[in-house]
Protein backbone atom coordinates (compact mmCIF):
# COMPACT_ATOMS: atom_id res chain seq x y z
CA UNK A 1 0.00 0.00 0.00
CA UNK A 2 1.34 3.22 -0.67
CA UNK A 3 0.67 6.55 1.43
CA UNK A 4 0.87 9.83 0.32
CA UNK A 5 0.71 12.56 2.08
CA UNK A 6 -0.28 16.21 1.30
CA UNK A 7 0.93 19.01 3.75
CA UNK A 8 1.83 22.87 3.94
CA UNK A 9 2.25 24.80 7.00
CA UNK A 10 0.85 27.34 5.31
CA UNK A 11 -3.06 27.66 5.04
CA UNK A 12 -5.05 27.94 1.37
CA UNK A 13 -2.25 26.21 -0.30
CA UNK A 14 -4.48 23.43 -1.99
CA UNK A 15 -3.51 19.96 -0.11
CA UNK A 16 -7.69 19.44 0.36
CA UNK A 17 -8.06 20.65 -3.37
CA UNK A 18 -5.08 18.27 -4.69
CA UNK A 19 -6.11 15.38 -1.93
CA UNK A 20 -9.82 14.89 -3.34
CA UNK A 21 -8.58 15.27 -7.49
CA UNK A 22 -5.34 13.18 -6.84
CA UNK A 23 -7.53 10.15 -5.21
CA UNK A 24 -9.78 10.53 -8.10
CA UNK A 25 -7.56 10.48 -10.66
CA UNK A 26 -5.51 7.43 -8.89
CA UNK A 27 -8.71 5.96 -9.05
CA UNK A 28 -9.23 6.87 -12.82
CA UNK A 29 -5.43 5.34 -13.45
CA UNK A 30 -6.48 2.11 -11.78
CA UNK A 31 -4.06 2.68 -8.78
CA UNK A 32 -7.27 1.83 -6.46
CA UNK A 33 -8.70 0.79 -4.38
CA UNK A 34 -8.20 4.24 -3.25
CA UNK A 35 -8.99 5.74 0.73
CA UNK A 36 -8.61 9.26 1.40
CA UNK A 37 -8.24 10.14 5.44
CA UNK A 38 -9.02 13.64 6.58
CA UNK A 39 -6.49 14.65 9.54
CA UNK A 40 -7.90 18.11 9.24
CA UNK A 41 -10.39 19.28 12.33
CA UNK A 42 -11.74 22.09 9.33
CA UNK A 43 -13.31 18.86 7.64
CA UNK A 44 -13.34 20.46 3.95
CA UNK A 45 -12.21 16.63 2.77
CA UNK A 46 -15.08 14.53 5.03
CA UNK A 47 -17.37 17.41 3.65
CA UNK A 48 -16.90 17.13 -0.14
CA UNK A 49 -16.81 13.36 0.52
CA UNK A 50 -20.24 13.59 2.32
CA UNK A 51 -21.28 15.75 -0.88
CA UNK A 52 -19.94 13.04 -3.13
CA UNK A 53 -22.63 10.52 -2.03
CA UNK A 54 -20.45 7.59 -3.78
CA UNK A 55 -17.86 5.11 -2.72
CA UNK A 56 -15.69 5.49 -5.43
CA UNK A 57 -12.62 6.40 -2.90
CA UNK A 58 -13.21 5.45 0.49
CA UNK A 59 -13.15 7.40 3.85
CA UNK A 60 -11.43 6.48 6.79
CA UNK A 61 -11.13 8.26 10.30
CA UNK A 62 -8.13 8.45 12.28
CA UNK A 63 -6.02 10.50 15.13
CA UNK A 64 -2.23 11.22 15.22
CA UNK A 65 -1.94 9.06 17.60
CA UNK A 66 -2.97 5.86 15.99
CA UNK A 67 -2.30 6.97 12.48
CA UNK A 68 0.82 4.02 11.93
CA UNK A 69 -2.18 1.30 13.35
CA UNK A 70 -5.40 2.46 11.56
CA UNK A 71 -2.64 2.52 8.32
CA UNK A 72 -2.13 -1.17 8.97
CA UNK A 73 -5.55 -2.01 8.79
CA UNK A 74 -6.63 -0.05 5.54
CA UNK A 75 -3.74 -2.47 4.03
CA UNK A 76 -5.42 -5.62 5.54
CA UNK A 77 -8.70 -4.71 4.21
CA UNK A 78 -6.61 -4.42 0.51
CA UNK A 79 -6.88 -0.70 -0.15
CA UNK A 80 -3.90 -0.30 -2.29
CA UNK A 81 -3.25 3.80 -1.89
CA UNK A 82 -4.33 6.20 1.14
CA UNK A 83 -4.14 10.12 1.00
CA UNK A 84 -3.89 11.83 3.91
CA UNK A 85 -5.12 15.14 4.11
CA UNK A 86 -3.56 17.48 6.85
CA UNK A 87 -4.37 20.54 8.84
CA UNK A 88 -2.29 23.89 7.83
CA UNK A 89 -0.86 24.77 11.57
CA UNK A 90 -1.25 21.51 13.86
CA UNK A 91 1.87 20.65 14.13
CA UNK A 92 1.55 17.07 15.53
CA UNK A 93 -0.96 16.54 13.25
CA UNK A 94 0.83 17.28 10.36
CA UNK A 95 4.68 15.87 11.39
CA UNK A 96 2.17 12.31 12.23
CA UNK A 97 0.78 12.32 8.89
CA UNK A 98 4.62 13.47 6.93
CA UNK A 99 6.18 10.59 8.88
CA UNK A 100 3.47 7.68 8.24
CA UNK A 101 3.75 8.89 4.70
CA UNK A 102 5.70 7.20 1.99
CA UNK A 103 5.75 10.71 -0.18
CA UNK A 104 4.53 14.18 1.06
CA UNK A 105 3.42 16.29 -1.93
CA UNK A 106 3.86 20.09 -0.81
CA UNK A 107 1.58 22.21 -2.59
CA UNK A 108 3.00 26.09 -2.38
CA UNK A 109 1.12 29.05 -4.02
CA UNK A 110 3.22 31.52 -5.79
CA UNK A 111 3.09 33.77 -3.03
CA UNK A 112 6.38 35.12 -0.81
CA UNK A 113 4.61 34.18 2.35
CA UNK A 114 3.45 30.63 0.69
CA UNK A 115 7.24 30.48 -0.53
CA UNK A 116 8.91 31.39 3.34
CA UNK A 117 6.27 28.82 4.91
CA UNK A 118 7.52 25.95 2.10
CA UNK A 119 11.29 25.19 3.47
CA UNK A 120 9.32 24.07 7.18
CA UNK A 121 7.14 21.66 5.21
CA UNK A 122 10.03 20.17 3.58
CA UNK A 123 12.26 20.22 6.71
CA UNK A 124 9.89 17.91 8.83
CA UNK A 125 9.72 15.66 5.74
CA UNK A 126 13.36 15.26 5.65
CA UNK A 127 14.07 15.26 9.80
CA UNK A 128 11.41 12.26 9.13
CA UNK A 129 13.54 10.49 6.67
CA UNK A 130 10.67 10.51 4.09
CA UNK A 131 10.80 12.18 0.78
CA UNK A 132 9.03 15.12 0.03
CA UNK A 133 8.06 17.21 -3.19
CA UNK A 134 6.77 20.92 -3.70
CA UNK A 135 3.87 21.40 -5.99
CA UNK A 136 3.61 24.43 -8.00
CA UNK A 137 -0.53 25.79 -7.36
CA UNK A 138 -2.58 28.32 -8.11
CA UNK A 139 -0.88 29.96 -10.62
CA UNK A 140 -1.13 32.78 -12.85
CA UNK A 141 -1.31 32.14 -16.17
CA UNK A 142 1.93 33.52 -17.96
CA UNK A 143 2.81 35.47 -14.66
CA UNK A 144 5.87 36.15 -14.14
CA UNK A 145 5.85 35.39 -10.71
CA UNK A 146 5.10 32.31 -11.23
CA UNK A 147 8.38 31.33 -13.21
CA UNK A 148 10.59 32.75 -10.00
CA UNK A 149 8.05 30.66 -7.72
CA UNK A 150 9.22 27.75 -10.15
CA UNK A 151 13.07 28.60 -9.89
CA UNK A 152 13.01 29.57 -5.99
CA UNK A 153 11.49 26.26 -5.35
CA UNK A 154 13.77 23.79 -7.39
CA UNK A 155 16.44 24.82 -6.14
CA UNK A 156 15.38 24.74 -2.35
CA UNK A 157 13.86 20.71 -3.20
CA UNK A 158 12.22 18.04 -5.45
CA UNK A 159 9.74 20.11 -7.42
CA UNK A 160 6.69 17.69 -9.54
CA UNK A 161 6.93 19.16 -12.80
CA UNK A 162 4.11 20.10 -13.52
CA UNK A 163 2.32 23.39 -12.25
CA UNK A 164 -1.49 23.45 -11.39
CA UNK A 165 -3.09 26.69 -12.54
CA UNK A 166 -5.58 29.30 -10.81
CA UNK A 167 -8.90 27.25 -12.17
CA UNK A 168 -12.17 28.44 -10.95
CA UNK A 169 -13.61 24.34 -11.71
CA UNK A 170 -11.13 23.39 -9.00
CA UNK A 171 -13.05 25.14 -6.59
CA UNK A 172 -16.45 24.84 -8.34
CA UNK A 173 -16.31 20.98 -8.88
CA UNK A 174 -15.80 20.49 -4.79
CA UNK A 175 -19.10 22.35 -3.80
CA UNK A 176 -21.27 19.30 -4.96
CA UNK A 177 -18.60 16.53 -4.41
CA UNK A 178 -16.69 16.12 -7.99
CA UNK A 179 -13.37 16.83 -9.28
CA UNK A 180 -12.25 19.05 -12.67
CA UNK A 181 -11.84 16.03 -14.42
CA UNK A 182 -15.80 14.64 -13.56
CA UNK A 183 -17.24 18.06 -14.88
CA UNK A 184 -15.06 17.85 -18.30
CA UNK A 185 -12.83 15.37 -18.76
CA UNK A 186 -10.45 16.85 -21.24
CA UNK A 187 -10.18 20.20 -19.61
CA UNK A 188 -7.04 21.85 -18.84
CA UNK A 189 -7.83 21.37 -14.91
CA UNK A 190 -8.36 17.86 -15.74
CA UNK A 191 -5.00 17.20 -18.03
CA UNK A 192 -2.77 19.08 -14.72
CA UNK A 193 -4.21 16.74 -12.31
CA UNK A 194 -3.78 14.28 -14.54
CA UNK A 195 0.08 14.84 -15.19
CA UNK A 196 0.25 15.45 -11.26
CA UNK A 197 -0.76 12.13 -10.62
CA UNK A 198 1.60 10.82 -13.22
CA UNK A 199 4.49 12.38 -11.22
CA UNK A 200 3.26 10.94 -8.10
CA UNK A 201 2.44 7.49 -9.14
CA UNK A 202 6.06 7.55 -10.65
CA UNK A 203 7.77 8.67 -7.30
CA UNK A 204 5.85 6.36 -5.07
CA UNK A 205 6.93 3.67 -7.76
CA UNK A 206 10.83 4.46 -7.47
CA UNK A 207 10.42 4.62 -3.57
CA UNK A 208 8.95 1.40 -3.19
CA UNK A 209 11.51 -0.45 -5.17
CA UNK A 210 14.34 1.70 -3.19
CA UNK A 211 12.95 2.63 0.18
CA UNK A 212 16.15 4.35 1.28
CA UNK A 213 15.86 6.54 -0.90
CA UNK A 214 19.14 8.25 -0.22
CA UNK A 215 19.91 10.14 -2.81
CA UNK A 216 16.91 12.17 -3.08
CA UNK A 217 17.04 12.65 0.49
CA UNK A 218 20.95 14.14 0.11
CA UNK A 219 19.72 16.42 -2.63
CA UNK A 220 17.24 17.57 -0.95
CA UNK A 221 18.81 18.13 2.47
CA UNK A 222 21.52 20.13 0.28
CA UNK A 223 19.06 22.38 -1.05
CA UNK A 224 17.36 22.64 2.32
CA UNK A 225 20.60 24.58 3.61
CA UNK A 226 19.00 27.70 0.92
CA UNK A 227 16.44 29.94 2.25
CA UNK A 228 13.47 29.74 -0.45
CA UNK A 229 13.47 33.22 -1.61
CA UNK A 230 10.53 35.36 -1.22
CA UNK A 231 9.93 36.55 -5.23
CA UNK A 232 10.36 39.71 -6.64
CA UNK A 233 7.41 41.60 -8.22
CA UNK A 234 4.97 40.75 -5.91
CA UNK A 235 1.71 43.24 -6.04
CA UNK A 236 -0.81 41.49 -4.20
CA UNK A 237 -1.05 38.06 -2.02
CA UNK A 238 -2.49 35.43 -3.95
CA UNK A 239 -4.88 32.63 -2.06
CA UNK A 240 -8.61 32.87 -0.93
CA UNK A 241 -8.91 32.39 2.15
CA UNK A 242 -12.28 33.25 3.59
CA UNK A 243 -14.52 30.05 2.49
CA UNK A 244 -13.01 27.41 4.58
CA UNK A 245 -12.63 29.13 7.76
CA UNK A 246 -16.16 28.36 8.41
CA UNK A 247 -15.48 25.15 9.45
CA UNK A 248 -12.30 26.58 12.00
CA UNK A 249 -12.77 24.40 15.27
N1 LIG B 1 -5.72 25.61 -8.46
C1 LIG B 1 -6.75 26.24 -7.91
N2 LIG B 1 -7.54 27.06 -8.65
C2 LIG B 1 -8.59 27.71 -8.09
N3 LIG B 1 -8.94 27.62 -6.80
C3 LIG B 1 -8.20 26.82 -6.00
C4 LIG B 1 -7.08 26.09 -6.50
N4 LIG B 1 -6.54 25.39 -5.47
C5 LIG B 1 -7.30 25.65 -4.41
N5 LIG B 1 -8.28 26.52 -4.72
C6 LIG B 1 -9.28 27.12 -3.79
O1 LIG B 1 -8.53 27.79 -2.78
C7 LIG B 1 -9.11 27.59 -1.50
C8 LIG B 1 -8.08 26.88 -0.61
O2 LIG B 1 -7.82 25.58 -1.16
P1 LIG B 1 -7.77 24.31 -0.22
O3 LIG B 1 -8.93 24.30 0.72
O4 LIG B 1 -7.58 23.14 -1.09
O5 LIG B 1 -6.44 24.64 0.56
P2 LIG B 1 -5.89 23.95 1.89
O6 LIG B 1 -4.43 23.99 1.81
O7 LIG B 1 -6.54 22.64 2.06
O8 LIG B 1 -6.44 24.95 2.99
P3 LIG B 1 -6.34 24.73 4.59
O9 LIG B 1 -4.91 25.01 4.95
O10 LIG B 1 -7.27 25.76 5.15
O11 LIG B 1 -6.74 23.33 4.87
C9 LIG B 1 -10.37 26.77 -1.73
O12 LIG B 1 -11.46 27.67 -1.83
C10 LIG B 1 -10.13 26.07 -3.07
O13 LIG B 1 -11.32 25.81 -3.75
MG1 LIG C 1 -7.55 21.83 3.71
Amino acid sequence: MNVLALASHKGGAGKTTLAAHLAIAADTAGAGPVAVIDTDPQGSLTDWWNERGTETVAFAHTHPSRINADLKVLEAAGVALVILDTPPAIERSIASAVAAADLTLIPVRPSPHDLRAAGATLGMAERAGKPAAFVVNGAAQRAGITKDAILSLSRAGPLAPVTIHHRTVFADSMTDGRTAGEVKASSPASQEIHRLWAFVAERLAQIASSPLQTETLSLASARHGMAIRSVPRVRKTFGQRGQERKYAA
